[in-house]
């Protein structure tokens, strides 16, 4: 990518700047990233990058803020082991299924069996749907699903099912093609598609997402393990970050939610509702529902220092603390100041946006920080 006016004058780093054509979608989600989607995640080639770069001996990397896995995914496939911390109890599972070692025979055969169940299918599930489920869902889509889920603990590899079963309900949900990733209410009729520039109408049944994703989960999965790191494994703590009890580490790559920016919860409520997970949202940090005020943004600094101070306790040899981040709200200085942090580089790189209908051009900064001398 040639080095453009904007880029030299913001001493951005091009080699961390993809655009489309570097990075295609296919690489950004290659093997496992995309076994559910997940807004707010960066892109595996930026946490592959700063490994390289800043965590070369790195055996054991920690990321406090593990969301759907990128960081530990890609240190299992650079032969490093990780630790990832979150709140939401469906992205521990999420990121469990990424990057547990299978025996991938014993995999697709329960995987298969589901299926052959599901094809046996005869309408009606054995438990009736909640009240989000008929909402939500249209009758056929919502009995396939419940019928889908009735077998799931039956199974060594449930937890897989969990989250091929929680990707088809998101696409079979009552929404517009447009809106997948905050829908307010049930889409129940036809509508203008904008993405797809024609009426279009929403989905009736889930049969075929459970089956075209089972068999793209396991592909994905065949697909990881022929390029992660024999023996090394990733632990996944859900907990609160700022008091969890970490494993000592040899450093932190991380990017933290930003201020009133993202529900995590909440983008995922359908997994919540069919799955019964447990809901910690009041222990957020930045969540979107708690606005920008100036209590919010000062309880932010307060809460993301004490992450911070958290992470660097665990980190042996005064190991880097990489933090990925679109400080649009200038707290960052504030932060590292009340955890004790220096800053040692500050990168910025441009973001491609190409996906979803997001506009214009966007940075981040990657702030390597390490933990002051006494
Ligand atoms: C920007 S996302 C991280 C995305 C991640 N880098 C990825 O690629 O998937 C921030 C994450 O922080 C989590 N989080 C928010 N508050 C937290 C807390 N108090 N303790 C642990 N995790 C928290 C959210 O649930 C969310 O998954």
């Amino acid at each position: 990518m040639a080095p453009t006016q904007e880029a030299l004058y913001r001493n951005i780093d091009l080699d961390l700047s993809w655009s489309e054509r570097d990075l295609p979608e296919r690489e950004r989600t290659k093997h496992v990233h995309r076994l559910h989607p997940y807004l707010g995640k960066f892109v595996p080639q930026l946490v592959e990058a700063l490994l390289t770069r800043h965590l070369p001996q790195a055996r054991t990397v920690l990321d406090p803020f593990a969301g759907s896995g990128t960081t530990l995914v890609q240190s299992l496939e650079s032969g490093r082991r990780a630790t990832g911390v979150d709140i939401a109890a469906f992205n521990c599972l999420l990121m469990k299924v990424k990057t547990r070692a299978y025996n991938l025979f014993a995999l697709e055969r329960d995987i298969r069996d589901a299926l052959r169940r599901l094809e046996g299918f005869d309408g009606r599930a054995p438990e009736r749907p909640s009240r989000y489920v008929k909402a939500w869902f249209a009758p056929r889509a919502a009995e396939e699903l419940l019928f889908f889920r009735s077998l799931v603990d039956e199974y060594e590899h449930a937890d897989v099912l969990r989250v091929v079963l929680t990707r088809a309900a998101r696409s079979a949900r009552r929404t517009t093609h447009f809106d997948l990733d905050f829908p307010k209410e049930p889409q129940r009729g036809e509508y203008w598609c904008h993405k797809h520039r024609r009426h279009c109408r929403p989905v009736e049944r889930a049969e075929h997402f459970l089956r075209r994703y089972s068999l793209d989960t396991l592909a994905r999965i065949h697909e990881f393990a022929r390029v992660r790191v024999r023996g090394k494994e990733a632990t996944v703590v859900h907990g609160d970050s700022r008091d969890a009890e970490l494993p000592s580490a040899d450093g932190v790559v991380t990017s933290p939610p930003y201020p009133g920016l993202i529900d995590y919860h909440e983008q995922h409520r359908y997994a919540y509702e069919l799955l019964g997970l447990e809901d910690r949202s009041s222990l957020e940090i930045g969540a979107a529902a708690s606005g920008l005020s100036r209590t919010a943004l000062s309880e932010y600094v307060d809460n993301m220092s004490a992450v911070l101070k958290n992470g660097a306790r665990q980190l042996a040899h005064g190991g880097p603390i990489i933090i990925v981040v679109n400080d649009a709200k200038g707290l960052y200085p504030a932060i590292l100041e009340q955890s004790s942090l220096e800053l040692e580089e500050r990168i910025t790189r441009h973001v491609n946006r190409r996906t979803g209908r997001r506009s214009g051009e966007f940075f981040e900064d990657v702030l390597i920080c390490r933990a002051r001398r006494p």
